[in-house]
């Protein structure tokens, strides 16, 4: 068996066309335009490369949007101000600090000081604690966007042996939540693997549908997973460059071999990646409409 792609860049390319008419219907009828403001601290390439792109997509959806870059040795209370003059912004319904900080700064006191109405990444606790109970208003964008790709992509979540290698706050967590639910797209039944896994092969080789985002090249090999399975590899790594110069990609699967025993796989770049920034455009909607009291 031959998999089939799953091709990200594909449904995100269809999920934005669908987000930029409703953006534009929501400047037509209500004066309404979503801002997002992203925070950069430092000099960080790949920050860097993720801001620059959030920045493009906000403005090709009609997304108003504003960056603020910081110097790497800003302190915490700085940083806080801002976060603080975001938050009573009212142009400004999505604010996104861009990680990881710089080591001085402690993030979770930075996350906790976004006002969870304008979390658009999801990660405040009180955000983390409404998806946990079902009754999300931000899902974190990296998991959402695994959730929609299975659920455009026609995979059956629902009675499924999900495995999930990791167990992240970013990504590992919040979709085994997701999936947890007893919802459309999700009620799945949920493991989640770590490095404190005694066997991760006895978990993945029974698997309807395996999630990775553990950060490691070749983590799941073929011998790892059954016949049929469905892969969505979160991983990004870089190993190398072109002789052009360019970062070479690949995600945590060994990819070609675990092709041929798949059912259907994300590729790695072109998979999950460019769902996460068009979720984020999603949440960024979700709170101006939130906002104005629309939904
Ligand atoms: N495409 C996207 O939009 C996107 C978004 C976010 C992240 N990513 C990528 O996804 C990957 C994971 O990101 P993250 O932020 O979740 O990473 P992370 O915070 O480093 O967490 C990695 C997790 O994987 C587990 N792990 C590592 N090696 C393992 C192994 N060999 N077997 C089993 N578990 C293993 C770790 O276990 P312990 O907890 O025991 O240490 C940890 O829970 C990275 O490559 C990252 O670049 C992509």
């Amino acid at each position: 068996m031959t998999a089939q792609l799953i091709k990200g860049a594909e449904i995100a390319a269809q999920i934005r066309e669908e987000l930029k008419q409703e953006i534009a219907e929501l400047k037509e009828k209500h004066n309404l335009i979503p801002g997002l403001a992203t925070v950069l601290v430092g000099e960080d390439p790949a920050s860097q490369v993720y801001v620059g792109q959030k920045e493009k997509t906000s403005l090709a959806l009609g997304i108003y949007s504003e960056r603020h870059d910081l110097p790497a040795d800003t302190s915490e209370a700085d940083l806080l101000a801002l976060v603080d003059k975001l938050n009573k912004d009212q142009k400004i319904h999505g604010i996104l600090v861009q990680l990881p900080l710089p080591k001085h700064i402690n993030e979770t006191n930075v996350l906790c000081a976004i006002d969870p109405n304008k979390d658009v990444d999801g990660f405040h606790p009180v955000n983390v604690g409404k998806l946990m109970i079902g009754e999300p208003d931000f899902l974190p964008c990296t998991p959402h966007g695994i959730q929609q790709l299975l659920m455009r992509s026609g995979i059956e979540t629902s009675g499924a042996e999900v495995v999930i290698v990791g167990r992240s706050n970013i990504v590992g967590k919040p979709i085994a939540n997701i999936l947890l639910q007893k919802k459309e797209g999700a009620n799945a039944t949920v493991t989640v693997c770590h490095t404190g896994t005694r066997d991760i092969s006895f978990h993945t080789r029974r698997a309807d549908i395996i999630i990775v985002a553990a950060g490691k090249p070749k983590a799941i090999t073929a011998d790892m997973v059954k016949e049929g399975v469905v892969v969505i590899d979160v991983g990004v790594n870089r190993i190398g460059k072109t002789a052009e110069g360019k970062a070479i990609l690949v995600g945590d699967v060994d990819f070609d071999a675990v092709k041929e025993k798949a059912k259907a796989i994300t590729p790695v770049p072109g998979g999950v990646g460019p769902m996460t920034i068009t979720m984020l455009m999603l949440n960024t909607l979700k709170a101006a409409k939130l906002a104005a009291g629309l939904v």
